[in-house]
C-alpha cells in the first residue's frame, strides 16, 4: 500500500524540473507561470485571458473578501493567486515542488507567503483559514487513502463558516472518452503508454466527493461542471465548493 501523509511518486521530480532554473532568466510574467503550472499544451493549455476569467468568476462564486485569510494548496507558483479578486491581504500558498515555489517566492506580492509542504502535512501550518483553494491537484494523487486523508486535513484547516473549493477534478465518469483523447494527442495508445508509465491520473465520482464531505460533517457541497474558455479538459472535469 501506497504511504499516507507523503506524496511517494516520482510526479514531485517532475513537476520540480519544469520551474528549475527559471528565476535566473525569467520575468514571472502570466503566460510563463501557466507554463510552469502545466497549462501549456494540448488538452491542458489556458491562455493569459482565459485564466484571468476562471480565477475572477472563481473568486465570485466563492464570494472572496479582501479579509479572508486564504490558503491555496498545491499553489505552484502561484498563477492563481495572482489572479484573485479582490486580493485577499493575507494569502498562504503550499506546494511539495521546490522550484515552483522558489518561483513563487521570486515574483510573490507582499500580501503572499509560500511553503514547501506537502498536501498531506497541512496541518503543519497550525492555523486555519477563510478560504482553502485546490486548482487542478488532486489528479496527481497516489492513492486513495491519501485523497481521503486529504480532504479530513482541508476541512480541519478550514475555518468555522468558511469555504473550501477543490477545482478541476477528473470526473471518472469521463474517464474512456478522456483517455481515448489523450491516446490521440499524444499519437496513439502505444506512444501515450510509454510517456506516462506510471503517471496516470486519478479520477473521482461525484457521489463519492459528496459522501467523503458527508462523513466529514459537511452537508452544505456544491458540485458544478468545470467551464474554462477554450481549455479542453474542462468537459472532463468538475468544481467542488463547500461551506463549513
Ligand atoms: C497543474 S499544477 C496547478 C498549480 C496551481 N494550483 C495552479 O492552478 O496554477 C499542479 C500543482 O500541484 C502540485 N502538487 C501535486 N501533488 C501535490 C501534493 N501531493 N502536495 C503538494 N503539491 C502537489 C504540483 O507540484 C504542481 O505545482
Amino acid at each position: 500500500m501506497e504511504a499516507v501523509g507523503r506524496a511517494l511518486d516520482n510526479r514531485k521530480d517532475i513537476w520540480c524540473s519544469r520551474s528549475a532554473g527559471y528565476v535566473e532568466t525569467g520575468n514571472g510574467s502570466m503566460t510563463d507561470l501557466l507554463r510552469l503550472d502545466g497549462f501549456d499544451s494540448g488538452m491542458g493549455h489556458i491562455s493569459s485571458e482565459n485564466w484571468f476569467e476562471y480565477v475572477r468568476q472563481t473568486c465570485e462564486t466563492i464570494g472572496l473578501a479582501a479579509d479572508d485569510e486564504y490558503l491555496e494548496v498545491g499553489c505552484g507558483t502561484g498563477a492563481f493567486m495572482h489572479a484573485l479578486v479582490p486580493a485577499p491581504e493575507k494569502q498562504v500558498g503550499i506546494d511539495y515542488s521546490a522550484n515552483q515555489i522558489k518561483v513563487a517566492k521570486e515574483f510573490k506580492s507582499d500580501q503572499m507567503m509560500f511553503f514547501e509542504i506537502d498536501a498531506n502535512d497541512i496541518h503543519t501550518l497550525k492555523k486555519k483559514f477563510d478560504v482553502v483553494l485546490v486548482n487542478s491537484v488532486i489528479q496527481y494523487f497516489p492513492s486513495m487513502e491519501y485523497f481521503l486523508e486529504f480532504f479530513d486535513k482541508v476541512v480541519a484547516i478550514v475555518r468555522d463558516g468558511g469555504r473550501g473549493c477543490v477545482l478541476d477534478v477528473n470526473d471518472i465518469e469521463k474517464k474512456d472518452e478522456f483517455t481515448r483523447r489523450r491516446y490521440i494527442e499524444h499519437g496513439g495508445k502505444k506512444k501515450y503508454r510509454e510517456r506516462y508509465k506510471n503517471l496516470e491520473h486519478a479520477f473521482y465520482s461525484r457521489d463519492q466527493i459528496l459522501e467523503t464531505l458527508k462523513h466529514l460533517g459537511i452537508g452544505s457541497v456544491r458540485i458544478e461542471d468545470q467551464f474554462i474558455r477554450n481549455y479542453r479538459n474542462s468537459e472532463f472535469r468538475f468544481n467542488v465548493f463547500f461551506e463549513k
